[in-house]
């Protein structure tokens, strides 16, 4: 039942909801009605009546079944489609789209309790010439009001959309007429800041619109939880750098451009007014700040901007940012975020405007600026994700040496993006390092930990956030200066990665097993199983996999695509992955089951690529089991043992090839050995 209607018959109890004036619809469903689904965008139809509606600042031509966006004024002006039937449901997004930003993306939006959220659902590299096929599938909150998946660019260029789609992902969970759930009283929970209160401050990241929701009970949670704010979205570029002003006259401010803070004074004003202090999050980034900022006369159809320019472009907005708060709001602001995001994820800098412009030095000139400019006491961060990772945790070391021994940096950002596999060693280690060898402290500032997927993912969390925080109290009191801890937002469906449940509060503002594993930590005791706790089965039976009745068990570590095809190892079918989006991109199998034992390996492999890899999944490392010489595609047997410790609620091993060339893989068996 994918396609087609569902009728929702439902006439008594819409009654009812009408009786009582309507209120515990939910807003964005009017009454019963069809809910299709699919979501068709046809652009041989106006606005609405072809399922799609302009979003943001833009223009909408409708060319042969095409719409074609111009006059872009910001990266996400585009279209949308209107999904608020969806809630509580998987939905497959896919668009095909031409362009000349270098990439395109699918953004799910969605109210949350008067918070607003966004989710990216998949992004792709676009060209002008050919359609692109940007797709994904998402979660949508079961509490989520008027959702909507629009297209954005990387930038403000034209985008070309062929197709648009939406479409219901397995059986439709109809939540039309189901009520939101209601809001947990947050005075019940004891407060994280008072229990970490003799170690470190404890922060959250926030949208404004907590500050402006006429639900009081956000403001009561981040004011009795935290004792640091970072504003999510308000202090980058994209919103501080005033575009009508600074467009409107490029010549006046062509070295400085104008600026502006509407969008973060609501969050300003709160933080002051309960004395809450902020951190300041971000100066230089390669994301979240608009093209026309690096180009002569801000004018992207133009050239780039010298690096001389560029340079008194960074200075000024480094100077007039930084003491523009600190003039308006003296002292609230305690340390910046001065260059985020700085290293490339496979080595080196990352390539950016940043880098094209001004040069390899230019991380090294915004802390020398900022050094230069920074009210005194206001503490200069670099922040970055995978800082924790061996190759990039040399990378960004190698980066900061020269800055800090110029005296130009205070703090390192370990963002903290993890997943519950993470060994929590490893990563305090890191953090160990950057305050050794660079001589400055160091805040957590952006953590979230996606929730394994095991039986009990929520009590699997909250046993992981115990072991991670025992670990961070450990090493502040073993002399790692941890002077703050901030998670990356306040409740999970508030979450840019709300899919994988990443945060401590539940969406309705009650405490997670995770909040409790943080409270464990500190105070002792241990994290409460839930009632429908489900004890993980061992089944130590032999795993095995030919192919012969065309399934599998496994599948796709990201996005990579598998098939069941013929031409098998001895036998008539075998498995086909391909079109992953990088090469470790490949065909993953749980293996949770083979907990505390040693498993063995073996399979049959194809592929063009030089090399193919077995591996465990971890986070942060990726113990290598066995790898083959392919390259000859030819079959070519594998072996290998690995150890899974015990109490590993959650663990995957996958196969890759060295390129993005297809492999092909036969009679994969795993037994337990020992
Ligand atoms: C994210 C926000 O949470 C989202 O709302 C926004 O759409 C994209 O940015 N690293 C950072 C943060 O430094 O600024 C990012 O925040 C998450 C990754």
């Amino acid at each position: 039942m994918k396609k087609g209607f569902i009728k929702i018959v439902a006439a008594a109890l819409a009654g009812l909801f009408l009786l009582s004036g309507c209120d515990i619809l939910p807003k964005g469903t009017d009454g019963p009605h069809e809910v299709p689904l699919t979501i068709k965008a046809d652009f041989t139809q106006k606005e609405k009546k072809g399922n799609w509606v302009k979003n943001g600042n833009c223009k909408v031509t409708l060319k042969d079944g095409k719409a074609v966006i111009t006059d872009r004024k910001e990266s996400n002006s585009g279209i949308a489609i209107n999904c608020p039937d969806y809630r509580g449901n998987t939905v497959n997004a896919t668009a095909a789209v031409s362009s000349a930003n270098d990439s395109v993306r699918l953004t799910l939006k969605y109210d949350i309790y008067g918070n607003v959220s966004y989710v990216t659902i998949a992004a792709g590299d676009t060209n002008e010439s050919s359609d692109a096929t940007i797709s994904g599938n998402i979660e949508i909150p079961a509490n989520a009001q008027n959702a909507m998946v629009y297209i954005e660019g990387s930038d403000v260029r034209d985008i070309t959309v062929s197709s648009f789609e939406l479409s219901i992902v397995g059986e439709f969970n109809d939540l039309t007429l189901t009520p939101v759930e209601e809001l947990a009283d947050p005075s019940k929970t004891a407060s994280l800041s008072a229990a970490y209160a003799d170690l470190f401050k404890f922060g959250v990241a926030s949208p404004a619109s907590v500050m402006t929701n006429k639900n009081d009970k956000f403001r009561e949670l981040l004011k009795s939880q935290f004792n640091s704010v970072t504003p999510e979205n308000e202090l980058k570029p994209e919103n501080v750098l005033d575009a009508a002003k600074t467009l409107a006259d490029p010549a006046k401010y062509n070295e400085s451009p104008a600026i502006h803070f509407d969008a973060a004074k609501p969050i300003l004003d709160f933080c002051k007014k309960n004395n809450i202090p902020m951190r300041g999050h971000t100066l230089i980034w390669y994301s979240q700040t608009p093209s026309w900022f690096f180009y002569e006369n801000y004018d992207v159809n133009g050239k780039l901007a010298s690096r001389e320019l560029m340079l008194k472009r960074m200075e000024n907005y480094i100077d007039s940012v930084m003491n523009w708060c600190e003039k308006n709001y003296p002292g609230l602001i305690y340390a910046w975020d001065v260059v985020n995001e700085a290293a490339a994820d496979d080595g080196g800098m990352r390539d950016c405007y940043w880098k094209q412009v001004i040069g390899d030095d230019y991380v090294e000139r915004a802390f020398e600026f900022a050094r230069k400019h920074a009210p005194s006491g206001v503490q200069l961060f670099y922040n970055d994700y995978n800082e924790y990772q061996a190759s990039k945790q040399e990378d960004i070391l190698a980066m900061l040496k020269p800055i800090a021994a110029a005296g130009n940096i205070d703090g390192m950002g370990m963002q903290s993006h993890i997943s519950a596999g993470l060994d929590p060693a490893g990563y305090v280690k890191a953090m160990k390092r950057y305050a050794d060898e660079l001589g400055v402290v160091i805040h957590i500032t952006e953590l979230d930990v996606t929730a394994p997927k095991s039986l009990n993912p929520m009590y699997d969390q909250g046993v992981y956030m115990k072991k991670l925080f025992e670990a961070i109290v450990q090493a502040d009191k073993d002399g790692v200066p941890i002077e703050c801890v901030t998670v990356w937002g306040l409740t999970d469906d508030m979450s840019w990665k709300s899919a994988t449940k990443p945060l401590l509060f539940y969406g309705n503002i009650s405490p997670k097993p995770a909040y409790e594993g943080v409270m464990c930590a500190i105070n002792g005791g241990e994290v409460a199983k839930p009632a429908d706790y489900q004890e993980p089965k061992s089944d130590l039976s032999p795993f095995f996999e030919d192919f012969e009745d065309k399934k599998f068990i496994g599948g796709p570590r990201y996005s990579s695509v598998q098939k069941i095809v013929e031409g098998g190892y001895e036998s008539s079918y075998c498995l086909e992955n391909s079109e992953g989006y990088a090469e470790y991109d490949g065909y993953s199998i749980d293996v949770t089951q083979y907990a505390g034992h040693t498993i063995h390996i073996s399979f049959a492999i194809k592929s063009k690529a030089a090399v193919c890899k077995c591996t465990a999944d971890i986070d942060g490392t990726w113990p290598n089991i066995v790898e083959v010489q392919t390259g000859s595609d030819e079959w070519v047997l594998g072996e290998g043992d690995y150890q899974i410790e015990a109490g590993t609620t959650s663990l995957t091993i996958y196969f890759e090839s060295s390129d993005m060339s297809p492999f092909y893989l036969d009679n994969v068996k795993i037994e337990a050995v020992d």
